[in-house]
């Protein structure tokens, strides 16, 4: 089937259940509710079901009472879940958790906090964690919209990572994309005076779109001048996501915008 934009629309790409509302819901709200709800049900992700292998299992079981937190948890006191004040990244969507981890390992005077909606992800960066003894991460699985919104503090972290999003590549799927003026807004109230917002795409098209809506966001502030994006930072691992793009030949843009206001 073809739709309004010439886009091939195939089983895969038809809403979800949960992308839409019931009838019975729709019939009951007015037109603005629904304008309004529809917004506030477009998500960067459609939740996969996938099984747990063993070993995401027993990380789960070994490691999320210690280490991982929910919605139910309402705000986080971030002193009292790392027993202790320190620089603080936020990795949202951290796939399998490689990155997490590694850069955890590699720094533990820094607290990590680690957002991931794919359950055999949370699983193996939860078993990564055992096996490494890594222990200054705290983990959710929840929506990381809802869990800055609930759950973190104003200026209370120091460096957002969005390593890798999904660049949902159509046009009529764009909408989708996290990053947008409202999410660096939300960013900015939630970023400590001169933290850092670090985003890393290998999708030439999503780079731009990141360039475009950071430098145009109010309070931010681009370290490598208007326009520019930074090399490749050491302290940033290889992922899978960016290994597989170096395979297809794609490039892959780095941008760091320090909070300025
Ligand atoms: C393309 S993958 C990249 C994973 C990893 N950063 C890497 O480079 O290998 C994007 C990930 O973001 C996660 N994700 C998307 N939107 C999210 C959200 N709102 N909250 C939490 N995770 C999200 C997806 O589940 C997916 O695992």
């Amino acid at each position: 089937m073809i739709d309004e934009e010439n886009n091939i629309v195939t089983e895969q790409d038809k809403p979800k259940a949960e992308d839409t509302y019931t009838e019975t819901q729709a019939e009951t709200l007015t037109e603005e509710q629904i304008i309004e709800g529809q917004k506030r049900r477009i998500r960067s992700f459609v939740r996969r079901t996938g099984r747990l292998t063993a070993g995401q299992q027993l990380g789960y079981d070994r490691q999320w009472d210690k280490l991982g937190f929910s919605l139910d948890d309402g705000e986080l006191d971030l002193p009292k879940a790392f027993g202790r004040d320190a620089y603080t990244v936020l990795e949202i969507g951290f796939g399998m958790g490689q990155s997490l981890i590694e850069m955890a390992k590699a720094a533990p005077e820094k607290n990590f906090i680690g957002i991931e909606v794919h359950t055999p992800g949370v699983g193996s960066a939860l078993r990564m964690a055992d096996e490494e003894g890594v222990t200054n991460i705290r983990i959710s699985e929840d929506d990381a919209i809802e869990v800055l919104k609930q759950q973190i503090a104003d200026e209370s972290f120091d460096c957002l990572q969005l390593f890798f999003p999904d660049p949902w590549h159509k046009k009529r799927h764009n909408k989708r994309r996290i990053v947008n003026e409202e999410f660096v807004q939300m960013i900015r109230a939630k970023l400590k005076p001169g933290g850092i917002i670090h985003m890393a795409t290998d999708w030439q098209p999503y780079a731009e779109h990141m360039m475009e809506v950071l430098s145009a966001a109010e309070g931010f502030t681009n370290q490598a001048g208007e326009g520019q994006y930074t090399p490749r930072p050491d302290h940033r691992p290889l992922t899978k996501f960016e290994k597989r793009g170096e395979k297809l030949g794609h490039g892959v843009w780095d941008l760091f915008f320090e909070k300025i206001s």
